[in-house]
């Protein structure tokens, strides 16, 4: 007997049977005049749980590549955007070009590196959005690509406060209001740096894997307060900061050989994902880092022409 039609609660479990199997062979448009309250309510339920209207976001590093791409993605699934970076004119021509286009964007000058800045951006975002956060990307990220022998402690001192001193002072500075929406999402960028060793990226990789670490102890330490958080570790995205590297045509066929997809991945092949993670529809996922990689990741020994 076909379940789905006992009870109106049922409903729900009615696009999962195959209609065939069913004894009376009603169709969707029969169960909607039917029950039609239940209906709404299933619809409702159902964009609720992929919906962001309403929500407020703070994305590190917003002007450009993955960040600019999350800002955009967010803000056209009706997020109240805040974002940051280091320049003010190409952030002001973002801002503007944000505006043109009707989206609710706001942003602050400010390097994540610097503990004032860090604490003048969380101002900021507690006086624009009444002290409430529901999302926190934190996206910014550098790379100095060396030997590790050859990396001055200038440099050491530069990836790590960029890198990870930023990310772990910023989520402290963000949890109350994280926990005063109810609901919060937190997302880093990390790398696939973090899972596999990747040549002259040594230092930039533990960055990456701290990120990961702290990814899993927020989702433990936060679960408590309805905070989830989740990371994102992409592989060669096409993005200014990988610009150069990726201008070497050698260099990216050694790229796309260990790339089972192929090809390269696209800012907007990121930010789908972390929307997805601050949606209602992943409310059970929390402490995961998920590869954003064409398979580079879980790639073992294909040999060139096997
Ligand atoms: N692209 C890739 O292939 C790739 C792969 C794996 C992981 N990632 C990670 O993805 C994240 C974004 O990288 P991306 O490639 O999109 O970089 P990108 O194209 O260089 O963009 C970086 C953005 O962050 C801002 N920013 C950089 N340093 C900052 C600082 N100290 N304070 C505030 N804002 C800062 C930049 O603006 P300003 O310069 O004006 O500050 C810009 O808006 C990083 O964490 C990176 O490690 C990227």
């Amino acid at each position: 007997m076909c379940d789905a039609f006992v009870s109106p609660p049922s409903l729900l479990i009615l696009k999962k049977l195959p209609i065939s199997s069913c004894p009376n062979r009603s169709t969707k448009s029969t169960i909607r005049s039917k029950y039609p309250i239940i209906h709404a309510s299933v619809n409702q339920n159902h964009s609720n749980r992929w919906s962001l209207h309403g929500k407020t976001a703070l994305v590190t590093g917003g002007t450009r590549g993955i960040g600019r791409a999350i800002v955009e993605e967010l803000a056209g699934h009706g997020v109240i955007v805040h974002t940051c970076a280091r320049n003010e004119s190409e952030l002001n021509s973002c801002l503007k070009g944000w505006l043109d286009e009707g989206f609710e964007i706001t942003g602050s000058v400010c390097d994540v590196s610097s503990q004032r800045d860090r604490e003048k951006l969380m101002d900021d975002v507690s006086r624009l959005f009444g002290g409430k956060l529901y999302i926190l990307v934190n996206n910014v990220g550098t790379n100095i690509r060396k030997p590790m022998v050859e990396l001055t402690s200038e440099e050491f001192s530069t990836m790590m406060s960029t890198n990870f001193e930023s990310v772990f002072h910023i989520c402290q500075l963000a949890h109350p209001f994280l926990k005063a929406s109810r609901a919060g999402s937190v997302v880093f960028t990390s790398s696939v740096s973090a899972f596999v060793s990747l040549k002259s990226m040594t230092l930039q990789g533990a960055t990456k894997g701290a990120i990961n670490q702290l990814t899993k102890n927020l989702a433990c330490e936060w679960g408590k307060d309805d905070i989830r958080s989740n990371a994102v570790a992409p592989w060669y995205i096409k993005t200014s900061m990988v610009e150069q590297v990726l201008s070497n045509k050698e260099y990216v066929k050694e790229v796309l050989h260990c790339t089972p997809l192929g090809r390269l991945g696209n800012p907007n092949e990121v930010s789908s994902l972390v929307a997805f993670l601050c949606m209602p529809a992943s409310s059970y996922i929390t402490g995961q880092i998920i590869c954003v990689d064409g398979g580079m990741s879980v790639n073992g020994f294909y040999p060139r022409h096997g």
